[in-house]
């Protein structure tokens, strides 16, 4: 039946008939339309938004400088599409606070990035999984076998092995120009690979131009890994091409990291199985997670995840703190007059730590001008929720600056200097109850790694500064160091610090 015939059948007039569906249809728009503005009328204010791109022009190489400049303008919570992509960031410890605190239930999901989206794999991540079981268990599980106090222990005569290569490695070095950022780096990775797999990985020695193959397999493991911020996944078409290759590359990637380790994995399978285990015979982490029936890929994706986690922002921290104490002389003697007062021994071990505040309060210092994962990574609404009045929809990727909290007039005097005074004799620290900062972030997503990162941390400065005196190549002024970043899963400085050591 066609529609005249329909409309005669039903002694309707055509005009009426048109009216009708007309006025329906009006209706139909007018209620999506106040649906839609229903849920987008109060999202946090932001810059214009182009049509597909939305705010992906704005963003830049430097995502953490030009959104602290967006919010300069738009106020502590702002809001930005990356194409599809709806953007919220907390650029205020009062912002912070209403992420990270006040609404951590609802926003502390996570958004995968591409390179990590493997079916194999994913099921088994810590970092990139919503706050479910695997999750939960795996927080655990690192908790006890990783990061406990006995734990740590434990890990302390390895990361005072590792940091004596280091050392030693140094002084057969001296009046040689040394990339600093290089030789920290393999010595965390070594310290890790040892509480990991109890076998050092990569060599000290082999640094300076090698082509060593794993060296450049774990490199681009931690470079893909790091990807975090992957501008293909706002465009669902893109999605279909691009990020195909991107996934697939990253697999070969860890395919091939993970047949170095495979090899010690199986071998500790079998002891690990056999009917004489028990369990004081375990050496090293993986040995734990056998214990705990672990699959290879399970173990994989933890220790991919671990190293990643671990060994940028690790160094990244060092780096920014040596280049900060070079810059400022006045500040490496006072570190210097407090080790002379407090440490009257030859070699530095773990508990003259705590005999540092000075040391500590510096650190803290650079990792304000510095933070080392400048947006945290990123978070997820798992629900529709509200921030400072404003509403965080659904799905909405979440971000706190900790580089534009760090250097806002408002939060800091004379924010732009360094001046480790700042910090002593108050009680502000960065464990995640003072949001002006915050370099491990907060709540349920806070960085696990904290008090061995740390301990790393200060263990290295520490060492160095006790031994060494270091200068600037061609004698170069100190004060004009080049202090530029870029953006990556750490942030890094732009030109790597070389350094001159000589034994004190
Ligand atoms: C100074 C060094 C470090 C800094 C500045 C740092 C910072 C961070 C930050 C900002 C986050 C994200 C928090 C969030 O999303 O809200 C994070 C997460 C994480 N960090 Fe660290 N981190 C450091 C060292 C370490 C170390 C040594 C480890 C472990 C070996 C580690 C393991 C992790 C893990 C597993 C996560 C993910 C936690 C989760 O998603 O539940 N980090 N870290
Ligand atoms: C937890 O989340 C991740 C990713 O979001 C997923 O792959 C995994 O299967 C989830 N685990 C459970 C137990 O639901
Ligand atoms: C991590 O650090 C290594 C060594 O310094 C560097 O080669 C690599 O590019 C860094 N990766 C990222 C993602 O920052
Ligand atoms: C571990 O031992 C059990 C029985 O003792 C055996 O069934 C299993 O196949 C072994 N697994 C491996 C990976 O060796
Ligand atoms: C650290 O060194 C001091 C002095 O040499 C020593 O008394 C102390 O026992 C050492 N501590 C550790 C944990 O090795």
């Amino acid at each position: 039946m066609d529609i005249t015939s329909f409309i005669r059948v039903n002694n309707l007039s055509f005009p009426l008939f048109l009216l009708s569906t007309i006025s329906f249809i009006f209706f139909l728009v007018k209620q999506i339309k106040s649906l839609s503005s229903k849920s987008l009328k109060n999202l946090p204010p932001g810059p214009p938004k182009l049509p597909i791109i939305g705010n992906l022009h704005q963003v830049g190489s430097k995502p953490h400088v030009s959104t602290a400049n967006i919010a300069r303008e738009y106020g502590p919570l702002i809001s930005l599409r990356f194409g599809k992509q709806l953007v919220v960031i907390a650029s205020t410890p009062e912002a912070a606070m209403g992420v990270l605190k006040t609404q951590d239930r609802f926003l502390s999901s996570r958004v995968v990035p591409t390179a990590f989206q493997q079916p194999s794999l994913l099921p088994h991540s810590l970092i990139w999984s919503e706050c479910n079981q695997t999750w939960k268990n795996l927080r655990t599980l690192c908790q006890t076998e990783m990061f406990s106090t006995k734990a740590l222990e434990a890990q302390s005569i390895l990361r005072e092995e590792k940091i004596g290569h280091m050392l030693d490695f140094l002084h057969s070095k001296q009046g040689h120009v040394i990339n600093i950022e290089d030789v920290v780096f393999t010595t965390l990775f070594n310290t890790l690979s040892s509480i990991i797999f109890n076998k050092d990985l990569i060599d000290l020695k082999d640094d300076y131009g090698s082509r060593d193959e794993l060296k450049a397999t774990l490199h681009n493991v931690i470079e893909f890994g790091g990807r975090i911020i992957d501008f293909g996944s706002f465009y669902p078409i893109l999605e279909r091409f691009d990020l195909h290759g991107i996934r697939k590359g990253t697999m070969k990637e860890f395919l091939k990291a993970f047949s170095y380790w495979e090899g010690i994995i199986e071998e500790r399978r079998s002891q690990v199985n056999s009917s004489t285990w028990s369990s004081e015979q375990a050496q090293s982490f993986v040995d734990r997670l056998l214990e705990n029936g672990f699959s290879n890929n399970q173990i994989h994706q933890l220790v991919t995840e671990l190293f990643v986690a671990r060994t940028n922002t690790t160094t990244s921290t060092v780096v920014w703190v040596m280049s900060e104490l070079v810059r400022h002389q006045e500040i490496m003697s006072k570190i210097n007059d407090e080790m002379k007062r407090e440490i009257k021994y030859d070699k530095i071990n773990t508990s003259h730590l705590s005999k540092l505040p000075y040391l500590q309060a510096s650190i803290k210092e650079a990792m304000r001008l510095h933070p080392p994962v400048p947006l945290l990574l990123p978070h997820m609404a798992a629900d529709t929720c509200e921030v400072m009045g404003y509403t965080i929809p659904k799905n909405t990727k979440v971000f706190v600056n900790l580089w534009a909290m760090g250097r806002d007039p408002k939060v800091w005097d004379d924010p732009l200097s360094f001046k480790p005074e700042r910090f002593m004799g108050s009680r502000l620290d960065f464990k995640g109850q003072d949001f002006k900062l915050l370099p491990f972030g907060s709540g349920r997503r806070m960085c696990p790694g904290l008090p061995s990162g740390m301990k790393s941390v200060e263990f290295i400065l520490a060492s160095l500064i006790h031994e060494f005196n270091c200068a600037l190549p061609n004698g170069d002024d100190p004060s004009k160091l080049d202090m530029d970043n870029k953006f990556g899963i750490a942030m890094r400085r732009e030109k790597p610090l070389k350094l001159v050591f000589k034994r004190k």
